[in-house]
C-alpha cells in the first residue's frame, strides 16, 4: 500500500460520488404535474437523498463491483439503491421520536423542512424505491441475481440488521450504547456488509467471495460506527478497536492481492475521515 493507492482511492471516490448522484437523480421520482401533496413527498425524498453525504456505501458497492468486473451501469443502480436505504435511515433517525436532530449535512433535517409526516413517508418512499430498483431487469437480466440482491438488502435492513440495531441503540444508555459492539454491527455494519456483498452479487461472484465481501464490509461498518461516535463525542470512545477492525477487514481481501488495494484504502478512510 502506498500514497499512490490513497490518491487513486480519493480520485475514484470523487468519480463514484458524481456517478451515483446522477443515477439517483434519474431514479428518484420528479415533482411534476401531480397533486401538491405528492410533489411535496417527491421533493422531500430528493432533499433527503440528494442534499449531501459522503456516498461511502455506494463507493464500496462500486469498488467491489469493479473487482468482479460487473457492468458499470448495473453496479450503479445497485449502489444507488443502497444509498436510498441509507438516506431513509438518516431521515427516520433524525425524527423527534428517534434522535431529534434539526440539522443534517448543514441543512434542516427533512422533518424540519417538510414536517414529520412527510419525513416519515419520504423515508418509506426511499426504502421501497430501493427494492423497486433492485427488482427491475435493468439491474440484472438474471432473476436469481435480482432475488439475491432483494433478499440480501431485506435482511441487512431488517430486525436482524439495521432496524434491530436502531432499536437497541435508542433503548440503551450512553456508555452501554458506545461499548455494545452488537449495536454498531447491526445498525451500521449490516448495511455496509450488504453494500460490499451486493457489488459481488452483481459481478457474479461465487458464494465464498460474496461472504468475504460481506465480512469485509461488516468490519468496515463496525469501525466506521466507532469513528462516528468518536467524532460526535470528541475522542471519548475506544479508538484502538476501530483500528483492529480495519486490520480484520483487510484480512478478508488477502486473496485478491493488489487488485483490492482500493478497498484497503476505503477501510482506512472509514476511521480516518473528518466528517
Ligand atoms: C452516518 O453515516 C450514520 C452512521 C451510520 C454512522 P454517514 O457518515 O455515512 O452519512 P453521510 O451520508 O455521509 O452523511
Ligand atoms: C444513524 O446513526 C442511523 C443509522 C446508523 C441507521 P447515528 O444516530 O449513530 O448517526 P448520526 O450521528 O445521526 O449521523
Ligand atoms: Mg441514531
Ligand atoms: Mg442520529
Amino acid at each position: 500500500m502506498s500514497l499512490k493507492d490513497d490518491e487513486t482511492f480519493v480520485r475514484q471516490r470523487y468519480e463514484d460520488v458524481a456517478a451515483v448522484e446522477q443515477t439517483l437523480g434519474s431514479l428518484l421520482p420528479h415533482p411534476a404535474d401531480m397533486p401538491d401533496a405528492l410533489n411535496t413527498l417527491f421533493e422531500a425524498m430528493r432533499y433527503g437523498v440528494l442534499g449531501g453525504g459522503k456516498r461511502f456505501r455506494p463507493h464500496l458497492t462500486l469498488s467491489v463491483a469493479r473487482l468482479f468486473r460487473a457492468p458499470p451501469m448495473r453496479a450503479l443502480r445497485v449502489a444507488a439503491a443502497v444509498e436510498c436505504v441509507h438516506a431513509y435511515s438518516l431521515i427516520h433517525d433524525d425524527l423527534p421520536c428517534m434522535d431529534n436532530d434539526d440539522v443534517r449535512h448543514g441543512q434542516p433535517t427533512v422533518h424540519r423542512q417538510y414536517g414529520k409526516a412527510a419525513a416519515l413517508l419520504a423515508g418509506n418512499g426511499l426504502l421501497t424505491l430501493a427494492f423497486e430498483v433492485l427488482g427491475e431487469e435493468a439491474t440484472h437480466d438474471d432473476a436469481s441475481v435480482r432475488c439475491a440482491l432483494v433478499s440480501g438488502l431485506a435482511v441487512a435492513c431488517g430486525g436482524y440488521g439495521m432496524m434491530g440495531g436502531q432499536m437497541l441503540d435508542i433503548t440503551s444508555g450512553g456508555a452501554e450504547r458506545v461499548n455494545d459492539s452488537r449495536i454498531g454491527s447491526l445498525k451500521t455494519g449490516a448495511l455496509m456488509g450488504f453494500a460490499c456483498e451486493a457489488g459481488a452479487i452483481v459481478g457474479g461472484a461465487d458464494e465464498i467471495n460474496r461472504i468475504r465481501m460481506r465480512d469485509f464490509g461488516l468490519c468496515v461498518g463496525r469501525a466506521f460506527q466507532i469513528a462516528d461516535d468518536r467524532l460526535d463525542a470528541d475522542g471519548t470512545t475506544p479508538f484502538e478497536r476501530a483500528v483492529e477492525l480495519v486490520s480484520e477487514a483487510v484480512t478478508h481481501l488477502e486473496c485478491f492481492g493488489a487488485r483490492a488495494d482500493i478497498l484497503q484504502a476505503a477501510a482506512r478512510f472509514a476511521i480516518m475521515r473528518e466528517q
